[in-house]
């Protein structure tokens, strides 16, 4: 479909790139459809995790996204799930081409500063899980 999900996660709040990674967002070509800033319960975090719940880091995973506000938004594009993957980089910054997000605005694997859904499905899932229908234009 035309739709991802993403989150800018507490590291790149605290750090002050909200505006930076949203004008690489949008100079990108993704229109917003639904965003909001709000913070992760751990209930939430394990949730939305839960995929990753037997991995040694899940605990620090759930620590880190829930310390602080996020900013979670719908985007809208064409290709837009593999086309936002390949804005934000691979999950190791270490490992992200250069000019992606996570190459210029995070600091470690686990600490990458932004959110990108893996496939349609999941992006569904995931913006059906912060937004209701009347906050989604
Ligand atoms: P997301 O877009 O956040 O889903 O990242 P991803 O799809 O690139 O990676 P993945 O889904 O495999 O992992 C989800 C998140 O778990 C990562 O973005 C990291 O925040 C965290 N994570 C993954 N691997 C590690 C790790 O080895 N150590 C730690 N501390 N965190 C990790
Ligand atoms: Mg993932």
């Amino acid at each position: 479909t035309n739709r991802t999900f993403t989150m800018i996660k507490p590291d790149a709040v605290e750090n002050g790139h909200i505006g930076a990674i949203l004008e690489k967002i949008t100079a990108a070509g993704f229109r917003i459809a639904a965003m909001k800033y709000t913070q992760l319960s751990r209930r939430d975090a394990e949730v939305f995790y839960a995929i990753h719940k037997e991995r040694p880091f899940f605990g620090e995973l759930v620590d880190f996204m829930t310390r602080g506000p996020i900013v979670a938004a719908i985007l809208e594009k064409d290709n837009a799930v593999e086309d936002f993957r390949a804005l934000i980089g691979a999950t190791n910054p270490a490992e992200a081409a250069e000019g992606t997000i996570r190459k210029l605005y995070a600091s470690s694997i686990g600490e990458n500063a932004v959110h990108g859904s893996d496939s349609d499905e999941n992006a569904a899932i995931e913006g059906a899980f912060h937004f209701s229908g009347r906050e989604i234009f």
